[in-house]
């Protein structure tokens, strides 16, 4: 928006106070005035003959309008995107999903994807969509790296693979209007994308919430139960000596949530933890990778982890809140649907 002009009578009580005290700094405090707003209106006054110019030499320059924002309009618009932002930030915490459809239903998490690698399974990705679009009450997530997104000096890594990068927001394209989502997050190789990050624009298509890193979902379901999923690309924390390590430690020292589920690692994990206080089960879940050739993996020596590129859990909301089987985590897809039917089936 333009500086709006000054009015004369405003210039009037800028020259005067600058006349009555002598200095700038004095006239902009007994004007009640920020100094820079003073400064501006001081040059206006001497340029419409109100005050003397100062010669310095023997040429005098107009004023010229300042090329950036003012100051004051500038810190109204950064609170305004601070309150926009904390508004977005504390809504997220724990985003309330409302489930409309009556009776259990499952997740089909999908591990990393990372579609447009020669080592990833599109068929069993393909597969697994056709499995959720036929089975009620199953619904898709994603823990992120949908493509391989190759940037900067890793850029070079397409040479390695047979797909383009234009090749490679096609697959995703495919792979996000395959089905319904309930949550897809962009992993470590989505984000190198930046602001402009394709898969953001590409899910506004769909209905499926797209969130950078994590999502923190509290399934409210029609009998009013909650249940708490909280999904991240990765969990901080590694062992050797448990793969699910990061999503374990997530529940025990970070919030207590149903589902603490992670991607990242391209291995398989699981662990479950009962919270002393609310009694319920904490399943920390680690899901591997549809990427199953790998040749860093190899290069690097590490064992091979996967017992499966995704995992279903099975929530069933009739349960009470602190039944240790109200979620059941299946790793074969096929057997968490079936479970899923026959549990649908028995409920109507
Ligand atoms: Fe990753
Ligand atoms: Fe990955």
């Amino acid at each position: 928006m333009p500086t709006p002009p000054i009015h004369q009578r405003d210039l009037q009580k800028a020259a005067d106070a600058f006349k009555r005290v002598g200095n700038m700094a004095e006239a902009a405090r007994s004007l009640k005035l920020p100094e820079s707003t003073y400064k501006h209106r001081y040059k206006m006054a001497v340029a419409a003959g109100l005050l003397p110019e100062k010669k310095s030499a023997e040429f005098t320059f107009t004023p010229l309008p300042d090329e950036d924002v003012s100051v004051e309009d500038l810190i109204e618009h950064r609170k305004r995107q601070f309150r926009q932002k904390a508004a977005h930030e504390e809504a997220r915490r724990l985003i309330e999903v409302r489930v409309k459809i009556p009776g259990p239903i499952g997740i089909l998490h999908f591990g990393d994807p990372h579609l447009d690698d020669d080592g990833t399974d599109i068929e069993a990705i393909d597969r697994h969509c056709s499995l959720i679009n036929a089975t009620e009450g199953l619904f898709a997530a994603n823990v992120g790296d949908t493509t391989n997104n190759w940037v900067g000096r890793l850029a070079k890594l397409y040479a390695e693979q047979s797909t383009s990068a234009a090749q490679a927001w096609k697959l995703a394209e495919w792979f996000v209007t395959r089905c319904d989502w309930l949550y897809m997050l962009a992993g470590n190789h989505d984000a190198w994308s930046g602001a402009g990050d394709p898969l953001k624009w590409i899910t506004r298509q769909t209905q499926a919430l797209y969130q950078s890193s994590e999502a923190r979902l509290g399934l409210r379901f029609g009998n009013g139960r909650v249940v708490r999923v909280n999904a991240r690309h990765d969990f901080a924390g590694h062992s050797q000596y448990n793969p699910a390590h990061g999503p374990t430690k997530a529940v025990l020292f970070g919030v207590r949530d149903h589902i603490a589920i992670s991607g990242h690692r391209h291995k398989s994990g699981y662990g479950i933890i009962k919270d002393p206080d609310s009694g319920i089960a904490c399943h920390a879940i680690q899901v591997a990778s549809y990427k199953i050739y790998d040749r860093y993996a190899r290069d690097k020596g590490f064992r091979d982890q996967s017992l499966s590129p995704c995992v279903v859990t099975v929530i069933d909301p009739a349960l009470p809140d602190n039944h240790p089987d109200m979620v059941k985590v299946f790793w074969s897809p096929e057997e968490g649907a079936d479970f899923l039917t026959w549990k649908r089936q028995r409920a109507a």
